[in-house]
């Protein structure tokens, strides 16, 4: 609603002419950090020029969802840019495709791919135990041994692989080279990619784009052979019968929709090219790897700093699942401790903490502010999670917060939070990112105590955001952890303190 005196413009940062709102964006901390900090100067919502680009930050609940919620279609778009362009085959992709009646269009069939393929998500389930089972069978090893062992590298081939089963119906073993090569490539994706959003969006980062830009052309180019090899492959052996992967259940909802005679739908999914198919499954490489595989090495490194809070979760195991069995999906809604936990880490440490840029379609407001058309708008997801009125001490860890007060169901304390995004641009891959989550965790905690090894300090809960830009995350993961198996029941005092 608009206010009396109609809409205002947003308050605004100084900006220049070229460099734009560039002097006041210096800041030694993380840019989510200082857009919150920002807010004591110039209020929740304000704007600010990028270059020759009109920004506005969202800092409160409200605001976000009316922006992604009740004008959800009129700020569905998405900027374009240079490296997202290089990535995405101009857009053909679903994270940074522009909203159009195509981009719409795909959406919904790799949505209905990715239900389909779970079928009750049992085959998602089980892809993801599989992985459980060969990251416990390392863990066991070193717990045997006695030896610490460096987790990380683990964690991320068990994402990629869950990822990898998903797509393309094939794992990889510790040091395949085609695994190694992957994760390369990626890791060069992510960190230009994140490095020119940031060009982007902050202007002083301007003098490293072009060796960037290099390399990012080189990975997606390594990226692409895979991504055609393997979609050349499914082409070759494509039956209508079976379904293996979700490359498969995607050729066939092409397939479906184009034998489909209405001429609307044909029209679109004219639109619907093999690139965009392409484009799909890099969406998904790109979107769920990185960022499951953070939250992971959060959760982790927020254990060991809480060995009460690992504790009690496995008492929850103990009781709930005992140890003849693994923990499946089913158990969820018997073990909220372990739900909480997950909900308080993607919290305090939410891994997109600025979603991605959202851009109005059409003149538009937010709240009493006037919007034109074409502004780029950033929800910025840690103001909210961190909002002091809306949380009790927001910078502590505890997931007490998300119990309700007999301890015994989830709740959702405050509106203001949403790790996920909201609305037409909600995250696509929640559903299974939340249960590889899950299983993951409940998995190690249900065999083994986590810690640092002795003489080893705890790691830094801020998190590194040095060398890549975007990534305030993981980097402070400890190099090595020890693993201990955990004995349930009357053996309790092995990992009690
Ligand atoms: C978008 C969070 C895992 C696929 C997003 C957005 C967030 C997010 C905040 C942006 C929403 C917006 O711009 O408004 C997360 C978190 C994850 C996770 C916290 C892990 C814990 C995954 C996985 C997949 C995935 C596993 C794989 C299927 C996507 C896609 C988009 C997206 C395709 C773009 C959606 C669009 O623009 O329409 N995610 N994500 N994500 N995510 Fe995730």
């Amino acid at each position: 609603k608009m206010s009396r005196r109609g809409p205002q413009e947003p308050p605004h940062l100084p900006a220049l002419p070229v460099i734009g709102s560039l002097l006041s964006l210096r800041s030694p901390h993380p840019p989510h950090v200082h857009f919150k900090e920002l807010q004591q100067k110039y209020g929740q919502t304000y704007s600010l020029m990028m270059g020759s680009h009109s920004v506005i930050i969202v800092n409160q609940h409200t605001h976000a969802k009316e922006v992604l919620l009740k004008k959800g279609k009129t700020f569905a778009g998405r900027p374009r840019t240079v490296t997202t362009d290089i990535l995405t085959r101009d857009g053909k992709d679903i994270a940074f495709g522009d909203y159009s009646a195509t981009w719409r269009f795909h959406r919904k069939i790799v949505h209905g791919a990715l239900c389909m393929f779970g079928e009750g998500s049992a085959s998602i389930e089980k892809i993801i135990c599989a992985e459980a089972q060969s990251l416990c069978a390392v863990l066991s090893e070193a717990a045997a041994a006695g030896l610490a062992l460096d987790l990380s590298p683990e964690l991320t081939r068990a994402v990629t692989n869950v990822v990898c089963s998903l797509c393309f119906n094939s794992t990889y073993c510790r040091g395949d080279p085609e695994f190694e090569g992957m994760l390369h490539y990626s890791q060069g994706i992510v960190d230009t990619v994140a490095k020119d959003s940031l060009v982007d969006i902050f202007p002083w980062l301007q003098i490293f784009p072009n060796a960037n830009l290099h390399l990012l052309k080189q990975c997606v180019s390594v990226r692409d052979k895979l991504l055609q090899k393997k979609y050349d492959e499914h082409k070759a052996d494509y039956s209508d019968h079976v379904q293996r992967d979700l490359l498969d259940a995607l050729v066939r909802a092409k397939r479906s929709a184009e034998n489909n005679n209405t001429a609307e739908i044909s029209a679109e999914s004219v639109g619907l090219s093999e690139d965009h198919l392409l484009m799909t499954v890099g969406d998904i490489f790109g979107a769920g790897v990185e960022t499951t595989t953070t939250v992971l090495k959060w959760a982790i490194t927020y254990l060991i700093h809480y060995p009460q809070v690992q504790r009690c979760i496995q008492e929850e195991l103990d009781s709930k699942v005992g140890g003849d069995r693994s923990p499946q999906l089913s158990d969820r809604g018997s073990l909220p401790y372990l739900e909480a936990t997950i909900r308080e880490v993607l919290r305090i440490r939410p891994v997109a903490p600025l979603l991605i840029p959202h851009v109005a379609l059409s003149d538009t407001s937010i709240g009493d502010f006037a919007v034109r058309k074409g502004t780029r708008v950033i929800i910025n997801l840690w103001s909210l999670h961190h909002d002091e009125r809306e949380w009790r001490n927001p910078e502590l860890f505890d997931p007490g917060r998300f119990l309700n007060s007999e301890g015994t169901g989830l709740t959702i304390p405050s509106p203001s939070y949403l790790p996920f995004g909201a609305g037409l641009r909600v995250c696509l891959g929640e559903a299974l990112a939340k249960m590889e989550l899950f299983l993951f965790l409940s998995w190690i905690l249900q065999r083994f105590t986590l810690s640092v090894p002795p003489g080893h300090s705890l790691p830094s809960l801020e998190g590194k955001f040095a060398s890549s830009v975007n990534r305030q995350l993981g980097d402070s993961m400890p190099r090595s952890f020890l693993v201990k198996k955990h004995q349930s029941g009357s053996k309790k005092s092995n990992h009690g303190g």
